[in-house]
């Protein structure tokens, strides 16, 4: 019977200190259509939060652009106080001009601002882990990372991450505050991620692959794909989480979803165990995929 327990994935310890359930939650997919507003069903959106301490989910990532503000609001109001072990992070850096429009903002003044403002929406009084959603290229990036150095020394923000970067760039940022993890696309089907993860690995960075189930849209390619399917009567998705779970203990899959269905059927791949054989199939079909 297949358990629907977050512990099952394993943990992490964020920056060393702060340990979580691998597997994860996505809050960008609690917002209206285009990441914009409030979502079409907010009492489905709630119970899906409401159920995340009971699946033993306790890592949560959100944006103050998913919304914008919509989703930090809904955990705030869902979660807090938030069950003991429970980390929320969350992200600045972006602008929100319309439905899927994020232009980019890495202006000190911006993310500081960001940090300060999803303190009050999340209820929080520090940020367990503020990330910089992308390095802005019309602001000089020492002044963006001098700018999230600052935040720690300010108590603001505890730990903090970078999303969408190079090794080059973790580097960089790696001379003015400890990068604890890095969160990149990445995917069973989508892996150019995978000498940023290689790295992270190395270096203890956790590595948060976002749009981990690939928009939901992953499907059987084949007949050895559906044989390992039925094995472990499992989705496309659910083999998609167990296969990244198992490539990298510093993988923190956060699928996102506005559904309890969805949220259960993503949690219960946390208990799924994929032989060596198994995970060498997956690996080469969805490279080629
Ligand atoms: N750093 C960045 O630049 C960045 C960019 C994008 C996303 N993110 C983060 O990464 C998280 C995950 O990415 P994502 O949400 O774009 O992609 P994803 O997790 O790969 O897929 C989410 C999509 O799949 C659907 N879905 C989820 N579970 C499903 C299931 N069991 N069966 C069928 N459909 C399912 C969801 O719709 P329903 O709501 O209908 O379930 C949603 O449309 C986001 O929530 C966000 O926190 C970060």
């Amino acid at each position: 019977m297949t358990t629907l327990d977050a512990a099952q994935s394993g943990t992490f310890a964020i920056g060393g200190d702060l340990t979580v359930n691998r597997l994860g939650f996505g809050a960008m997919r609690i917002t209206g259509k285009g990441i914009w507003g409030p979502p079409e069903d907010p009492e489905e959106a709630k119970a899906t939060l409401r159920r995340l301490p009971e699946l033993n989910v306790n890592f949560i990532d959100t944006a103050e652009s998913y919304g914008p503000y919509v989703s930090e609001e809904l955990i705030g109001e869902v979660l807090a106080p938030y069950a003991k072990g429970s980390i929320v992070a969350t992200k600045s850096g972006l602008t929100r001009h319309g439905p899927d429009i994020w232009p980019q903002l890495g202006r000190p003044e911006f993310l500081r601002q960001g940090a300060i403002q999803s303190l009050r929406r999340l209820k929080v009084e520090r940020i367990d882990l503020w990330q910089l959603h992308r390095i802005d290229g019309k602001v000089p990036a020492r002044e963006q990372f001098e700018t999230i150095a600052q935040l720690q020394k300010d108590g603001i923000i505890r730990h903090a991450g970078l999303s969408e970067v190079s090794v080059e760039e973790i580097k960089e940022a790696s001379k003015y505050f400890k990068v604890t993890t890095v969160q990149n696309m990445y995917n069973l089907v989508s892996r150019k991620a995978e000498a940023v993860l290689d790295y992270c690995e190395a270096n203890g960075i956790g590595f948060i692959p976002w749009r981990p189930i690939d928009g939901g849209n992953l499907e059987s390619t084949s007949a050895e794909f559906k044989a390992i399917m039925d094995k472990h009567n499992a989705s496309a998705s659910q083999l998609a989480l167990a296969w990244m779970l198992k490539r990298s203990p510093v993988m923190l899959p956060i699928p996102g979803t506005g559904k309890v269905k969805h949220l259960e059927e993503n949690v219960a791949a946390a208990s799924i165990q994929l032989s060596d054989e198994e995970f060498k199939t997956l690996d080469r079909i969805g490279k080629t995929a």
